[in-house]
């Protein structure tokens, strides 16, 4: 099987949920499977929670009611998302000490919930081995088996552990990196503050301290404990991989979840899955699309698969507000509108108890499931996702990409900055801004392979490499266009001021130098000049030396009065732009408006306001996603394109007609 594309097995957009069976009697299991068929189920991922099921007892293992499921999905024509089943360890483990996390006030978790183990534990490491061999010899022939799922969203709910078994493992980790003390003090910038190690044994995680802890050391604990998760999602993938070569592996991140660096995740995956569940309350399509937009760029020439959604309302914030009718539907499609082959929910049938017996579900309490508004619209999406087939396989091609680096994440969030900086704050209006044009973006590394995009924006892009400085550097003399935002540049991997003056490596590509920082108070703002615009900045100014670059526009107001806000460089066949504030929104949009018009990048056709455009393309064929989430209906004119709706099954017009919250899908000629 070509693992490029897990459809290759299924042929099919994937469509179900989690599925704890192990929760119901089994003859709850067969009216399971009639309601599956009926609403169009092909995948189901099964045994996520299921460890103490599988091992009820240190030296005993139960198999027999997985082997009956196995059959039973088999039989009707359901895949097999199989779990690992080490998300959360059996009660017993926990008689191990070294099993359990300790959090940085030196707090042990315990068993009763789940996730509470640390990731550095040899006992959890030992047994969840041990566990991924046995399941992996006995399913990895049977027929059910499309795709295993590693664990459970890593990292999700304890992370950070700061334990004697994590203390052992950081040191190990840490020689690995450095070698010798020197290297690491070095590293460290030790000879502040009485920090220099002389031994090993004396150097800890980055545990509670009196005032502001060590920052190199706190970044190599996001590095290390990054590390720790991912090695034993490797140990799994070893064994997974050397049963069924052919059977692709994947495990549902999360977005953007700061303590693992999904780019890094990712180059162990054969197909990337995420778990998306924006608040109805709030602009839930643009977080979608955001992670849709992210778990798409981290395997770039591969669909993904929403593993988890809700189909109405979830049981984890204070008030959990139901999804209006026709969202769960309107944004199932939008994942497969941004790349998506496969839309999952959380989870199949409603639990009758335990923590999350208020969670929606696909199959809700109610003495007939069969008859409530909720289900009936799970059935009525499985057929419209049967109608999708063709686009399967197919991709979204973006010429615009954000960098986004998980190290610049850890390390521009430690305290003690010149302000309070949040990482995705800088992120989120530059995708708000191509989401809400309908221009195709993707997230990219400071070391992907730049050279299909147009236009590259690197927000805040604090810590920098050297030989990733020389990377963006090389793309803008080629011919690219990149635009830097404030504070980017600053810092080496060991969180050292790159000497030589700011913005450190990007010097020579942006033009400029920056002698002095000014950021502002939380109410401030200054006025920005950009040619005949007004625009406006806040949070952030500085003084800005131009050593090749031209100022687009200045500051109008205060100290800096006169004086650079935007720069433009000219360099080799390209052009950097820098910004040396935070600009509002509609700044935002002025500027960017100003680049993409230059650059040709543009939505495939012009819609209204709220609603969404997007292209998927491949072997020949394109499909045009029109989405509209507003709550009225829309006259979408589409100028020269033509084709024909995959879900209404009507040629398109001149214009198409979308009602509120209404999807079309247009395969065009
Ligand atoms: C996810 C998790 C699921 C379930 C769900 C509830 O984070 O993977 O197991 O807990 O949340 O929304």
């Amino acid at each position: 099987m070509n693992k490029n594309t897990i459809l290759a097995k299924t042929g099919q957009i994937l469509y179900g949920g989690d599925y704890n069976p192990e929760q119901w009697p089994e003859s709850v299991w067969k009216e399971d499977m009639r309601l599956m068929r009926l609403a169009g189920v092909n995948f189901v991922s099964i045994g996520i929670f299921s460890w103490a099921k599988l091992q009820p007892t240190e030296k005993t293992f139960d198999f027999g009611w997985l082997d009956r499921l196995m059959y039973l999905l088999g039989e009707n024509g359901i895949w097999a998302d199989l779990a690992t089943a080490t998300a959360s360890p059996p009660p017993w483990m926990s008689r191990y000490p070294d099993l359990l996390a300790v959090d940085v006030d030196g707090h042990v978790y315990s068993h009763g919930s789940r996730q509470h183990f640390s990731p550095s534990s040899p006992t959890y490491l030992r047994f969840a081995e041990a566990l991924v061999k046995k399941i992996a010899a006995r399913y990895a022939k049977h027929p059910a088996l499309a795709a295993w799922h590693l664990n459970n969203e890593y990292a999700c709910h304890m992370n950070m552990c700061y334990g004697e078994a994590s203390a052992k493992a950081f040191r190990l980790w840490l020689k690995e990196r450095y070698h010798t003390l020197d290297a690491l003090n070095a590293a460290w910038g030790t000879a502040f503050w009485s920090q220099h190690y002389s031994a090993w044994e004396d150097v800890q995680p980055p545990r509670k301290t009196p005032m502001f802890s060590n920052p190199a050391q706190t970044l190599d604990f996001h590095r290390f404990t990054n590390a720790a998760f991912l090695k034993i999602a490797k140990m799994e993938c070893a064994i997974l991989r050397k049963a069924t070569p052919d059977l692709p592996i994947t495990t549902n991140l999360m977005s953007f979840f700061k303590p693992l660096d999904y780019f890094e995740w990712a180059k162990e995956l054969d197909f990337v899955s995420w778990d998306s569940y924006p608040d109805p309350l709030d602009y839930g399509e643009l977080i979608g699309a955001r992670g849709h937009d992210l778990t798409r760029s981290l395997k770039p020439g591969r669909p993904f698969v929403l593993m988890e959604q809700v189909t109405s309302h979830v049981n984890w914030r204070p008030v959990n507000v139901a999804k209006p009718v026709g969202t769960m539907r309107l944004w199932s499609h939008q994942s497969v509108a941004r790349g998506a082959d496969g839309v999952m929910f959380f989870q199949w049938r409603q639990a009758a108890s335990g923590a999350e017996k208020y969670h929606g579900s696909m199959v809700p309490h109610s003495p007939d499931p069969e008859k409530t508004r909720v289900f009936q619209e799970v059935r009525e999406l499985g057929a419209e996702l049967k109608k999708l087939e063709p686009v399967a396989g197919t991709l979204v091609r973006s010429r615009a990409a954000i960098v986004v680096d998980w190290e610049t994440w850890w390390a521009l969030e430690l305290p003690s900055k010149p302000t309070e900086f949040n990482y995705l704050a800088a992120i989120e209006p530059v995708h708000r801004y191509f989401y809400e044009r309908n221009i195709a973006v993707d997230f990219v590394t400071p070391q992907s392979d730049l050279s299909g995009y147009s236009l590259v924006v690197a927000p805040t892009l604090y810590l920098l490499r050297g030989k990733d400085a020389k990377h963006l550097d090389r793309y803008v003399r080629e011919g690219g266009t990149f635009l830097a935002t404030c504070f980017s540049g600053i810092v080496d991997e060991n969180e050292r001021i790159v000497p030589g003056g700011y913005p450190g490596h990007l010097r020579e590509t942006l033009g400029l130098w920056i002698e002095e920082w000014w950021p502002l108070g939380p109410s401030e703002t200054r006025k920005v000049r950009l040619g005949a615009k007004a625009l406006s900045g806040s949070r952030w100014s500085e003084v800005i030396h131009l050593k090749g670059a031209k100022a687009l526009a200045t500051f109008e107001e205060g100290y800096l009065k006169g004086k650079p806000a935007v720069t433009r460089h000219a360099l080799g066949k390209g052009q950097a732009f820098y910004v040396g504030t935070v600009l509002d929104d509609s700044s935002l949009g002025v500027l960017l408006d100003d680049l993409s018009r230059g650059l040709k990048l543009a939505a495939p056709i012009k819609a209204p306001k709220g609603v969404e455009v997007t292209l998927r393309e491949g072997g020949g064929k394109r499909f045009l996603f029109l989405l509209n989430h507003n709550g009225k209906a829309v006259r979408l004119p589409l100028g020269r394109l033509k084709g024909t709706d995959l879900i209404s099954g009507r040629k398109s017009g001149k214009a198409v007609l979308l009602k509120a919250s209404d999807v079309a899908v247009i395969e065009l000629e």
